[in-house]
């Protein structure tokens, strides 16, 4: 079956109806892996764009509030450690491939301290994939060539604080 962004909306608001979980995240980030699999959808909805901006926001769902956006970064990309504050988001690439960090919090963000973190795990994420973040979860993208990338968002993350960190010593 074709995807659409139509479709991929549809089934999108289905998955999240009762928000957030690991079963939820679980059905985004397949339907974010059959989208970046399906050539029409590739085709029509991921390329063809040519940044600036870097992030466009291609649908905001205005009932429950998630978003479906595609970021370009042409050359090289490296991303600190952050969450997405008070959300989750599920990342796909869909050309080019990520290097992805994910953290732990040895100390929470607390009486204007930064959280302190360290790096747990490192895997790569190629064309096809996709991962789910958790709200909470820390995580650092390292880019080393152009990438095009399918992310849907709990709560668009350009209205969102994000926690302050800073990687331990
Ligand atoms: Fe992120």
């Amino acid at each position: 079956m074709t995807v659409t962004l139509e479709s991929l909306c549809d089934d999108l608001r289905t998955a999240l109806k009762d928000g957030e979980s690991a079963t939820s995240l679980e059905n985004v980030r397949t339907l974010v892996e059959q989208a970046l699999r399906d050539e029409n959808f590739m085709t029509t909805v991921m390329r063809g764009r040519t940044p600036p901006p870097e992030r466009v926001v291609l649908f905001e769902d205005p009932d429950l509030g998630f978003c479906v956006c595609a970021h370009i970064y042409e050359g090289e990309k490296i991303g600190g450690p952050h969450d997405h504050g008070p959300t989750w988001a599920v990342y796909g690439q869909a050309e080019g491939e990520t290097v992805m960090t994910d953290w732990r919090i040895v100390r929470p963000a607390a009486d204007g301290n930064p959280a302190l973190v360290e790096e747990t795990k490192r895997y790569t994420l190629k064309p096809g994939d996709a991962h789910a973040y958790p709200t909470g979860a820390v995580h650092a993208p390292i880019r080393y060539g152009s990438t095009l990338l399918l992310r849907i968002e709990g709560k668009n993350t350009d209205k969102v604080a994000r926690t302050p960190i800073e990687v331990a010593a």
